[in-house]
């Protein structure tokens, strides 16, 4: 039997960084699995870090992004490019993960065509359809598309079951993101920039990173201006955030935070240096996806500067917590947590409700089973018990 074709799609930095251990994962097995990427370069530069350290080299890059780009533009460009890689490459499978616009096209691309959908990261809801916007709505469309359903956990396949997808075509395994975080932390990690390397060990690091769509304009600002607040209540305290390439970001938080003394406004990093810096951190604030399952594995707080979030588990394991985008609110929050040691400490505990590191394998054995390589339908993920600690 010929090896079965996978086509992985993505286009932003999560999805690359999400995907990496799945394109590993079937590139150690070429007899069973050929592996192509296509990459729609939503992004470029943020795309392109990930790229360089997991050392995957696309098949095809469509290189759409374009400055300040519409949803209607990538979503058309990408379109158009993905059925001529389709028409190209044509796969037994595409594997498309999470809720970006790449994500939604590449499925959409892969009906039309009639190849076949695998949803890695699927069944993540709020049930609101503008939050977070347009990633709700883009998760939802690519479930209905899909074929497989890799839901990272237990409450994402109920989410799915909820929509009446099959239960056989849904298989929990964990979130791949915890696979590239295992591989990436290292505790004798140094770093090579300069101000990372020179930050005084003895104050707390709250490390910050925002870029919703539904946060542009005021929230954004509201935040910024928390952060000003936070930083000069705290001599003991130092800020760094690594800013998204996004002009609309951009712009206002150098208006409002450029020139704070103790606030460090730094490009984005490179992932390595960016999950062992968190792993370094007192406290994360971020509107981020991939940081509210990141941070609890590493045992840090997370204040997540949203209205709602699709990720309740570490919401319910204590170490995540909604704090919106209301000034007051996040600076008494942080308050809180600087302040009150108990506090503190009932948040940063190490919990894994995501993974446990073998999700892309997981994958893996089911696209196996699925392609009839084999009989038994593998073992699904599941986190470790209440209160057991499971460090990365
Ligand atoms: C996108 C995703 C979002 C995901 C986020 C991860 C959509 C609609 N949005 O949002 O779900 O959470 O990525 O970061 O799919 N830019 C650069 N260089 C880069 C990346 C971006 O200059 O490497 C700038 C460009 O001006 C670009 C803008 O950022 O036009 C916005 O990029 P876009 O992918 O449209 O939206 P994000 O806010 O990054
Ligand atoms: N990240 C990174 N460098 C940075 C900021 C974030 O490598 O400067 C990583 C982070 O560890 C996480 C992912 O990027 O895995 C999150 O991406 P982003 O916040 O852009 O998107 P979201 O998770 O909200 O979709």
């Amino acid at each position: 039997m010929p090896p079965i074709k996978i086509l992985v799609v993505f286009g932003t930095r999560p999805e690359a960084i999400k995907m990496a251990p799945v394109v590993q994962e079937l590139k150690r097995y070429p007899e069973e699995f050929t592996c192509s990427v296509a990459v729609t370069a939503q992004h470029r530069e943020m795309l392109d870090q990930v790229l360089k350290l997991f050392a995957i080299e696309p098949q095809y890059d469509l290189n759409i992004m374009r400055p300040r780009q519409t949803l209607e533009e990538v979503t058309t460009r990408a379109l158009e490019g993905l059925t001529r890689v389709l028409d190209q490459e044509r796969p037994d499978m595409v594997l498309v993960h999470g809720d970006t616009t790449t994500t939604f096209v590449a499925a959409l691309a892969a009906f039309y065509r009639q190849v076949a959908v695998g949803h890695v990261e699927a069944g993540l809801r709020t049930r609101d359809k503008y939050a977070p916007y347009p990633e709700e709505m883009n998760r939802r469309l690519t479930g209905a598309l899909a074929d497989l359903h890799f839901a990272p956990t237990a409450q994402a396949r109920q989410n799915l079951l909820e929509e009446a997808v099959p239960a056989d075509r849904i298989y929990v395994t964990g979130n791949t993101v915890i696979d590239a975080l295992k591989a990436t932390v290292r505790e004798d990690y140094r770093f090579e920039d300069p101000l990372l390397a020179g930050l005084d060990p003895k104050k707390r690091l709250i490390l910050v990173t925002a870029h919703r769509r539904e946060n542009w304009g005021r929230p954004l600002e509201d935040i910024f201006w928390a952060l000003r607040e936070i930083k000069g209540l705290y001599a003991d305290v130092e800020i760094v955030f690594p800013v998204h390439k996004n002009p609309r970001v951009r712009s206002r938080a150098r208006e409002i935070l450029e020139g704070c003394r103790g606030i460090h406004l730094i490009e984005p990093l490179d992932y390595e240096p960016f999950v062992n810096l968190m792993a370094r951190s007192y406290l994360v604030l971020t509107d981020s996806g991939g940081l509210q399952e990141e941070a609890p594995a590493l045992g840090k707080p997370v204040l997540v500067l949203r209205e709602v979030t699709e990720r309740p588990e570490a919401v319910r394991a204590g170490t995540v917590c909604l704090v919106g985008t209301d000034r007051e609110q996040i600076v008494a929050k942080v308050r809180e947590l600087l302040d009150d040691r108990r506090e503190y400490l009932k948040m940063a505990q190490a919990v894994n409700p995501y993974g446990d590191g073998l999700a892309s394998r997981r994958i893996r054995g089911f696209l196996r089973y699925y392609f009839g390589l084999s009989i038994v339908r593998p073992a699904e993920f599941v986190p470790p018990g209440e209160g057991e600690k499971v460090p990365i």
